[in-house]
């Protein structure tokens, strides 16, 4: 008999990430390329965490505190929380693969929309288990009463993204409380919050909530990759009741996240005025953005994060290649079940002014 993978990966498609910009230079022989495809901070790292980072280095011949004792006490101080309500990864990924291993056995359904972080889709296979992915609701907008309507007795696991990826929109407080008012308590609920603090509406429900009040079966994640400027570094958090939490514990790899890390994730939660700074002109973004698709007469889905899908129409992905020439990295959304759509990271002002400008010549406006 040969060498075989175990048939949980025979469903998986894998993760194809924004490429790289080094790699797009190469293949075309440009230069000056712009990524706007991965929904990284534009205006670079938290510099609290850089200089965290810098004195961390000092230590590297040190081994971690696989505990995470000092990041996760400053992130259940932040948030008001006790440390065994708190776990970290390396990135919300890591956690999203410790939960499925925590969670899912052979067999098991987990919901998840169709458009949305394919990450879930990768662990779920990989643990054997089925996903059961549901549509989107008119306006881009995750749809939790299919959600709701999918769930049986094999169901362990629904994932919300909120906002969404790669859509961008969000689901309500009273939609997520009429939505969570049906769930049984043995479905694990994980209310993926990568994009939360760019969220943009009263509307936005407050998940962290959920745990507060003592729900078991909620998971919170929320990352450093995004507002902090931290994608690179790899630090992801989550919160839960403390009983949900402890399996985390007993399958994450033993050092996780790396020193330099744990110091970036501690200085970053203090760096509020780079929050700040973030949100404010990720906003200024995205509003200019918006502007800009009316007047090249493109529909998009109202966003609350950093990034915006635009629907370009059925020349979508040749549109998107056609950017890679004009030295314009955007995401192409087939696989997100969007074929007609492209989802566009918000950039500084000068390199959304590029994009738009790339996008003009290439739709030959
Ligand atoms: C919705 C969502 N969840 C989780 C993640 C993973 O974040 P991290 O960089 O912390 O692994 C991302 C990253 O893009 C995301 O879009």
């Amino acid at each position: 008999m040969s060498l075989r993978p175990q048939r949980g990966l025979d469903s998986i498609k894998p993760y194809v990430p924004g490429k790289p910009i080094g790699e797009v230079e190469r293949e075309l022989g440009i230069h000056d390329v712009i990524k706007l495809a991965s929904n990284e901070n534009p205006l670079g790292v938290s510099p609290k965490a850089l200089d965290a980072m810098r004195g961390a280095l000092e230590t590297a011949n040190i081994y971690p505190d696989g505990a995470s004792y000092d990041l996760r006490m400053a992130i259940a101080h932040r948030f008001g929380f006790s440390l065994d309500e708190v776990a970290v990864g390396n990135g919300a990924d890591d956690l999203i693969l410790e939960l499925s291993m925590a969670y899912l056995d052979d067999g098991d359904e987990v919901i998840a929309s169709r458009s949305s972080f394919p990450i879930y889709d990768i662990y779920t296979h990989a643990m054997r288990a089925k996903l059961v992915k549901t549509p989107l609701a008119p306006g881009y907008r995750i749809d939790l009463d299919a959600m709701a309507r999918a769930m049986n007795a094999r169901t362990r696991i629904v994932y919300v993204c909120n906002p969404n990826n790669p859509t961008g929109t969000m689901v309500t407080a009273a939609e997520l409380d009429r939505f969570m008012a049906r769930v049984p308590d043995s479905v694990l609920v994980v209310l993926d919050d990568a994009y939360a603090e760019m969220a943009d509406s009263s509307e936005f429900p407050d998940s962290l909530g959920y745990v507060r009040e003592g729900r078991r079966n909620v998971l919170v994640l929320r990352t450093f990759s995004k507002v902090y400027g931290l994608a690179g570094i790899r630090i992801g958090y989550g919160f839960g009741h403390r009983d949900t939490i402890a399996p985390l514990f007993k399958v994450k790899p033993a050092f996780n996240v790396n020193s330099v890390a744990q110091a970036a994730g501690i200085a970053a939660l203090d760096d509020e005025e780079f929050v700040r700074f973030t949100v404010s002109e990720n906003r200024k973004g995205r509003e200019s953005l918006y502007g800009e698709f009316r007047r090249l007469g493109l529909e998009f889905a109202e966003s609350h994060t950093n990034f915006v899908l635009v629907r370009i129409g059925p020349e979508a992905g040749v549109v998107q290649q056609r950017l890679l020439r004009e030295g314009v990295i955007v995401r192409p959304c087939a696989a997100y079940d969007l074929p007609e759509c492209l989802r566009v990271s918000i950039g500084t002002m000068p390199q959304n002014e590029r994009f738009v400008a790339a996008l003009e010549r290439v739709l030959g406006r």
